[in-house]
């Protein structure tokens, strides 16, 4: 089969590197072009000694777009929408899938409230496909542009979904509250991060509006425009990598039992490759590292209440390895090509 031909721009941040390394196993993949912000010029081996490439960081740019058939972006929230339409000028077929947050909104109004910036082309809002396979797998393959979803969103409503669809008018509140580990941050230097603020600590942060949380209420209003506004509180913990979600769902109506409302978790899920609906155990954030896996376990607590537990990797299954998963659907490739990888057990 003949390569596709890939850029990554922001190779040098923490969703880029992970987009590299899973492409570097990828057998359809041709690697043509890395950008970075402040290291343009400089060699990609030299700044990653361990990602053995020849390759040299480049700007930016959208005229690259030239000599590619599809692009992985993951700069900071609005750089995209500053140069994804001249993008698009300089190759019409090219596949974009934006990590950030600049296509993930159908309405530009809540993108520009929710991240204070400006959308610059909210004309094309319209064409672009909110990439979470499990859900959208249908229009991911036809989708030009992508709007990967944000970690946490990822994590919730795939711990949500099977409940929303099933219990559409009877959800009487939901409460997410979500632990991540610092990476989700991205590289940037800020003291928020350092080793000595994080360590030994867990708190809470943006807990009156973290910006996943309109993210997460619109996906949710799409699959029913009944259920109510989600509760988020996020929070930071002293560990690399990984986000674990913990839902509370409160319903109007007395609940079928557990193993009842688990059997809509095993039957939406069965062909989902990804997924892991646990049986006994709890998900953990160990259970899924460095793999594009979610875990997820319920537990009902009373007749009303119901406990939803998922795992993924807020790198993997929560940027890089979902964006890859969608480059393999709208290729047609097999959808868990490259990403085959088990957790790292330690
Ligand atoms: N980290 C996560 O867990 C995660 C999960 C899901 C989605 N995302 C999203 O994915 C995107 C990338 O996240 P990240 O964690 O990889 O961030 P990051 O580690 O801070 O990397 C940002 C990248 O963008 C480049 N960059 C920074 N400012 C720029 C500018 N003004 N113009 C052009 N390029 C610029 C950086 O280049 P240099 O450093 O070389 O200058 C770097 O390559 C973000 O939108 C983020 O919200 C991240």
């Amino acid at each position: 089969m003949k390569k596709i031909r890939v850029g990554i721009f922001g190779a040098t941040g923490y969703a880029g590197l992970n987009i590299f390394r899973i492409l570097s196993n990828h057998p359809f993949v041709d690697l043509k072009y890395l950008s970075s912000h402040s290291n343009s010029g400089e060699s990609y081996k030299k700044l990653f000694p361990s990602f053995n490439t020849d390759l040299v960081l480049g700007p930016t740019v959208p005229e690259v777009a030239e000599d590619l058939d599809a692009c992985f972006i993951a700069l900071p929230a609005g750089e995209t929408s500053k140069f994804v339409i001249d993008l698009i000028k300089a190759n019409n077929n090219i596949i974009v899938i934006d990590l950030g947050a600049d296509f993930r909104f159908k309405e530009k109004e809540i993108y520009e409230r929710t991240y204070n910036i400006k959308h610059n082309c909210p004309e094309i809002l319209k064409e672009s496909v909110y990439g979470l396979p499990e859900i959208n797998r249908e229009k991911i393959k036809t989708a030009k542009i992508i709007g990967n979803p944000g970690c946490y969103p990822t994590s919730v409503l795939l711990g949500l979904y099977p409940i929303i669809v099933n219990f559409k008018e009877s959800i009487e509140n939901i409460i997410a509250d979500s632990k991540s580990g610092v990476s989700g941050a991205g590289r940037k230097i800020a003291k928020d991060y350092l080793f000595c603020e994080i360590n030994e600590s867990v708190k809470p942060y943006a807990a009156r509006f973290h910006r996943h949380q309109p993210e997460m209420n619109e996906q949710i209003k799409l699959i029913s425009s009944k259920a109510p506004d989600l509760i988020f509180t996020p929070h930071l913990i002293p560990m690399q990598r990984g986000i674990l979600s913990t839902i509370y769902v409160f319903f109007k109506e007395n609940l079928p039992g557990e193993e009842t409302i688990k059997e809509l978790y095993y039957e939406k899920y069965k062909n989902e490759m990804f997924i892991r609906v646990l049986d006994g155990d709890l998900p953990s954030t160990a259970m899924v590292k460095s793999s594009n896996l979610c875990a997820i376990n319920i537990c009902k607590t009373s007749d009303k209440t119901l406990k939803i537990f998922s795992a993924i990797d807020n790198l993997i299954k929560g940027a890089s390895g979902q964006a890859v998963q969608n480059l393999n659907i709208i290729f047609d490739f097999p959808e868990n090509l490259s990403l085959t990888n088990l957790p790292e057990v330690i």
